[in-house]
């Protein structure tokens, strides 16, 4: 049976076999798909062994996704400009190819679940790592109106802007000048702030009438920054759920050459 799995640290939390699993059962497709605890400095090691063992292709999670980038053979332009691989697909010639998932993964949920358009639109990004990084180059490419990294270290935004401004309108600051800009349509989290249960100091007014408010991360319960954004007045305030399934079906895509039906699983994690 063709093998797959998931690689992180921790794992156990990680919802990526019941996802793809359901994908296999809708498209009648015979896999393997397990997670992975690989040790925080043994995850070159056991993704050799994965593939030794005839693994077909993997996700990559949480804190590897940087190694794995650095541990392909080939790399997709989008996960070269991501600097970062979510997933690997290992080729007829037993090389090692890199993908990242997640930026279309984000736009899906966004314009086709969500329905929200993004051309024209004025879009404030939090944050500048790697998650930020890897959904750059996917927004921008929308034509959103106007792009606004806010990070906490304006350096590392600075850099971002550095490497993707020729791809959009773009523009950088810190969370002190938040209060000086225009309200804005759509913001989306990419900070891992919630996860240290923290909040980056954003200003009310920041979101326009009937905005839009996306968290990348998921939990069980509405995020710090959902909370924001229900205090703000957000008309859609969405978790990152969509972003996670949307990431994986493209993932199944490229690995069995068919697209899954990712709102039907959508629809039953949320109703868990
Ligand atoms: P990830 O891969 O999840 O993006 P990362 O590369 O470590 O992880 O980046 C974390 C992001 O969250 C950064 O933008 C970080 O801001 P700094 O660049 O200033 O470190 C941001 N972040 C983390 N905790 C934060 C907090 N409490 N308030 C604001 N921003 C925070």
């Amino acid at each position: 049976m063709d093998m797959y799995a998931v690689f992180g640290n921790p794992i156990s939390h990680s919802l990526s076999p019941h996802i793809h699993l359901q994908f296999a059962e809708q498209c009648g497709q015979n896999l393997h798909y397990r997670a992975i605890l690989a040790p925080l400095d043994g995850f070159a090691e056991s993704l050799a062994d994965f593939f030794a063992q005839g693994g077909k292709g993997c996700n990559i999670t949480v804190p590897f996704k940087q190694d794995a980038y650095r541990l392909c053979d080939e790399l997709t332009e989008r996960a070269r400009r991501a600097a970062a691989v979510n997933t690997l697909i290992r080729k007829p010639d037993g090389k090692r190819l890199g993908d990242n998932t997640d930026g279309a993964g984000l736009l899906r949920d966004l314009t086709q679940n969500l329905a929200l358009p993004l051309k024209g639109r004025r879009i404030l990004l939090l944050g500048a790592g790697g998650a930020a990084r890897g959904v750059l180059e996917p927004l921008l490419g929308e034509n959103p109106g106007e792009l606004v990294i806010a990070n906490r270290s304006l350096d590392k935004a600075r850099n971002l802007l550095d490497e993707f401004a020729t791809l959009g309108p773009l523009r950088v600051c810190g969370f002190a000048d938040l209060s000086r800009e225009q309200p804005f349509e759509l913001i989306i989290n990419a900070t891992s702030a919630s996860l240290a249960g923290e909040l980056p100091p954003l200003p009310d007014g920041l979101l326009q009438d009937q905005g839009a408010c996306y968290d990348m991360l998921y939990s069980k319960t509405p995020t710090l920054f959902q909370q924001w954004a229900g205090i703000q007045g957000a008309l859609v305030n969405a978790d990152g759920l969509g972003m996670l399934v949307e990431q994986a079906a493209e993932a199944f895509f490229l690995w069995r050459g068919i697209r899954p039906d990712s709102r039907a699983v959508l629809k039953e994690l949320r109703g868990r």
